[in-house]
């Protein structure tokens, strides 16, 4: 709602900011490098085609950010609408888009939770069947992982190099000095003849002649390194030029002008991915400790730090991150090296794949085999919400782990109502009064149900002081209302799901007493206060529940599916976890960053799709250890066929309300990285298979060196291992490719469990392979049964199914969505 009224503002400002004069940044896009031009060139050619709308060379030259030059062409230049449209109109440019106008944000959940903790939520050992992925991937040593997030702490011992070997020589990433931020930050030099993680100032800038830039890069290589440090982090850089273009320079009281994590999303994300096994962490004066670790312990991380504060807003209420910065860390993580990306950065619009920078960098970094792991966003439960649409992009939803902290009511009829909480303060063993906020508040508001929900100011210390006080979730952050409720001089908390939140709950560090409960027991408690005389209650303090059932469930906050933006691809692609995950965090900001909590942590609890992604980015990379030849799409398909569908009870998987989930919410199923090394059979996409499904897709071609066919097979043609087909008219066949990566020799077969109402024929049925890498096709023919058609009332409606290709080891599982027309 909060946010509602926020874009209903910012819609409300939006004809008085695009003037015609108005200068905004804008991104010229070109495609692809041809790779035959020099660094001098690019910048030359960029630079003309800017001076064909600008009336003088100085002009040009002062109106340019960023000229991207590893694999993305194109730039980014401020812009009068007027100049972006008369660029766009030439034949050379594929697209031209505002940089700024999307609200990219990082995406932990609405509310900003949080903190305490207790055993590595991360745990992946516990599960590994084959018990040997972690070993037999070093744990992932060689591969690099690039994040664009907030930045990253260095100090934290989640990123020891204690123990690693020399950094992959194909790396030519840099250190980038900058605000408490030096060459000893990155990964040491352990000898004269490793690659030094070079440095360069960033007073370098790109308008000086090639060679002074090269002599300062050299000249900075001859920097001592601190040997005493230990790091892991062999790159870090920061992007601010679209950022600064629009809000003007960073203030930097609270934030860094380097790559320094102050906010804590690039630090927890980092650590998530790749962080090291740090046993007996502990928060708030020791309230729990635990093992934290990452999935991929030994792997290279590289921070480009792309996100930062909103100028006059609270860190607690969001960043912003800008097309033009990110393109730019995209291309320089291209040319850097990185083997997987990571990105928790999303938007709530749904932008097409050519004003999209996430999407461009993402097939840029697709064509080089780079693995890109994106969030899908936190606006579920609600339809058609995902982000991250591309289908190049591994597009993450979050699910919830199986490790919970048990903090229940106990009322005074006796009753004992389950709650969770980590906050690290505990009442008294006795009874307490107990009171509905919602008949507690200052005299004169109105008794409506956002009278429960403990806004500031809301509720008349007189009638609370002391006692327990039953908060409902709706507006406000969930913190805020612990906070309310301490200086009406409430006693403790007790904070109840909405019936849009059901069961799941993220724990928060209050600043008081208190537990969560969900939205059943929320109304249980209810009824008993009204119907109690003088009703009472205590909450038991916190102990950490492993093997909670059911786990994994959907978190409602992960946005669901249907693809708004291309209906016949299926998305999100998985789901990995991320409601209360423990790892690392900035020492620069308090736990729940909300400006009175002053309360410094080292790791911390926080929920979001944000917090899935880097989980399958380290799946990814583990898997690229294994197999480092391996396209982007090939490790795609084997981290989605051999997903989960069952929850630790052996159910299907569930929502956060107890209703069976659908591939709308978790895609393929839930990611098993021990079961994805060994696929047995993967769908393997081609840069050129995705520039034919562009021109099909009812979008524009990104790359202009591609000609597109007269006739344009059927976007749900490409061969994903998932498929969509949206108002299926009558019949519809696809073809699909299968390349075998498991045991020569095999021979697969298909079973098919179709969509209700429709029938599947999969031909040839059979699939013999005699080699390693030979490849099969097969056709799926989805055809509507009229009969059920005119039952169900030509509703169109997402009906799915599955099919599934086995051999007596492997199970190749694709989930299918199809709505009749
Ligand atoms: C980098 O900064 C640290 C303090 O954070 C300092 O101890 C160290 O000497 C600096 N190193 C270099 C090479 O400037
Ligand atoms: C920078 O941020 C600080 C702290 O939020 C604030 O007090 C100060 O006014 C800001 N400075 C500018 C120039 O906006
Ligand atoms: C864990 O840390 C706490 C305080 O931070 C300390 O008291 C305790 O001895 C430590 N336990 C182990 C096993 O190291
Ligand atoms: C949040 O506040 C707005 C404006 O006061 C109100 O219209 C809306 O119903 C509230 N939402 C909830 C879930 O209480
Ligand atoms: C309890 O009373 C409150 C008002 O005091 C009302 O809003 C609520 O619906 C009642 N709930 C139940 C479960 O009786
Ligand atoms: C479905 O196909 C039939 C014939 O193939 C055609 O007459 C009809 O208009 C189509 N309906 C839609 C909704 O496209
Ligand atoms: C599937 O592939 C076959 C052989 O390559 C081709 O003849 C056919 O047209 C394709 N069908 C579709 C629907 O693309």
């Amino acid at each position: 709602m909060r946010n509602i009224s926020l874009l209903s503002f910012l819609l409300l400002l939006l004809p008085l900011l695009v003037s015609c004069t108005e200068r905004q940044v804008y991104i010229v896009y070109f495609g692809e490098h041809s790779g035959d031009k020099t660094l001098q060139e690019i910048h030359d050619t960029h630079h003309s085609f800017l001076l064909s709308v600008k009336s003088t060379e100085e002009e040009a030259k002062l109106s340019l950010l960023y000229s991207y030059k590893n694999s993305i062409n194109g730039f980014a230049a401020l812009l009068t609408p007027d100049e972006a449209a008369k660029l766009s109109e030439r034949d050379e440019v594929v697209s031209v888009f505002p940089s700024h106008a999307n609200k990219w944000s990082l995406q932990t959940t609405r509310s900003w939770e949080f903190v305490g903790l207790e055993e590595g939520t991360v745990d992946w050992e516990h599960k590994n069947k084959r018990g040997s992925l972690l070993h037999e991937a070093k744990y992932g040593q060689d591969i690099v992982v690039g994040l664009l997030d907030s930045g990253i702490w260095p100090e934290s011992k989640s990123f020891s190099d204690e123990g690693m070997g020399p950094i992959p020589k194909s790396w030519k990433g840099i250190c980038q000095t900058g605000d408490d931020f030096n060459s000893s930050h990155c990964n040491r030099v352990m000898d004269p003849l490793q690659k030094p993680c070079r440095i360069r100032s960033n007073k370098v800038s790109p308008g000086l002649p090639l060679w002074v830039s090269a002599f300062l890069a050299k000249a900075s290589n001859m920097t001592p390194h601190n040997s005493n440090t230990i790091l892991k982090l062999i790159g870090a850089r920061y992007y601010l030029k679209g950022y600064e273009a629009h809000y003007g320079t960073l203030n930097t009281t609270n934030e860094y002008r380097s790559p320094r994590d102050h906010d804590g999303h690039g630090t927890h994300t980092s650590s998530t991915v790749g962080g090291r096994r740090v046993s007996n962490v502990s928060a708030l004066g020791g309230f729990a400790s635990g093992t934290a670790k990452g999935g991929a312990p030994l792997v290279r991380l590289a921070m480009y730090k792309v996100c930062w504060p909103i100028p006059g807003k609270i860190a607690a209420a969001g960043n912003t991150c800008t097309n033009a910065d990110m393109l730019a860390a995209i291309d320089d993580a291209i040319g850097d090296g990185v083997d997987v990306l990571s990105i928790s950065i999303g938007t709530t619009e749904t932008l097409p794949y050519a004003k999209d920078g996430i999407a461009i960098g993402a097939l840029h970094a697709a064509k080089r085999n780079i693995v890109v792991a994106c969030s899908a966003g936190n606006s579920g439960p609600a339809p058609s919400t995902a982000s991250n649409l591309a289908p190049w992009i591994i597009t993450v939803g979050a699910s919830s782990v199986d490790r919970i902290f048990s903090s229940p009511v106990v009322l005074g009829s006796g009753m004992i109502v389950k709650g969770q909480t980590v906050t690290p303060y505990k009442l008294k063993k006795k009874m307490y009064p107990l009171v509905y906020a919602g008949n507690v508040v200052v005299p004169g508001t109105a008794k409506t149900y956002i009278a429960g929900q403990c806004l500031p100011g809301s509720l008349s210390p007189k009638a609370v002081k002391g006692k327990i006080v039953l908060c409902l979730r709706g507006n406000g952050t969930r913190v805020g209302k612990g906070m309310e409720v301490k200086r009406a001089g409430g006693a403790a908390m007790i904070l109840g799901n909405s019936q849009m939140n059901g069961a799941e709950i993220s724990v928060d560090a209050h600043v008081l007493p208190g537990t969560a409960v969900v939205s059943g027991d929320a109304t249980t408690i209810l009824n008993y206060i009204n119907f109690t005389n003088k009703p009472t209650a205590t909450i038991v303090p916190a102990r950490t529940v492993l093997q909670a059932q059911p786990a994994p469930f959907m978190a409602a906050f992960s946005s669901t599916g249907p693809n708004p933006l291309e209906p016949n691809v299926l998305k999100p692609d998985i789901t990995a976890p991320g409601l209360n995950i423990l790892a690392a965090w900035s020492e620069a900001s308090s736990a729940t960053k909300l400006p009175d909590d002053h309360r410094i942590v080292k790791y911390n609890i926080v929920s979001g799709t944000s917090m899935s992604c880097p989980h399958v980015a380290a799946a990814a990379a583990l898997i690229k250890a294994i197999h480092p030849r391996w396209s982007s799409a090939a490790v795609k398909s084997a981290l989605m066929t051999t997903a989960g569908l069952k929850n630790n009870m052996d159910k299907p998987l569930t929502d956060a309300a107890g209703n069976n989930a659908n591939p709308f919410n978790f895609g393929s199923g839930h990611f098993q990285p021990t079961e994805a090394v060994d696929p047995g059979l993967v769908y393997d996409a081609s840069y050129t298979d995705y520039l034919l499904f562009l021109c099909s897709s009812r979008v524009q071609n990104l790359d202009p060196s591609f000609k597109c066919p007269n006739v344009s097979p059927s976007p749900s043609n490409l061969n994903s291992p998932s498929l969509a087909i949206s108002k299926l008219n009558g019949t519809m066949t696809v073809n699909r490719t299968v390349t075998n990566v498991g045991g020569s020799k095999s021979l697969y077969s298909v079973t098919i469990t179709p969509p209700l109402g429709f029938s599947v024929k999969i031909s040839p049925m059979v699939l013999f392979f005699k080699g390693v890498g030979e490849k099969k096709s097969f056709t799926v023919t989805v055809k509507a049964e009229e009969e059920m058609m005119s039952r169900r009332g030509m509703k169109e409606e997402y009906v799915f199914g599955w099919y599934t290709w086995t051999d007596s080891i492997h199970t190749v599982r694709s989930p299918m969505a199809v709505s009749s027309a």
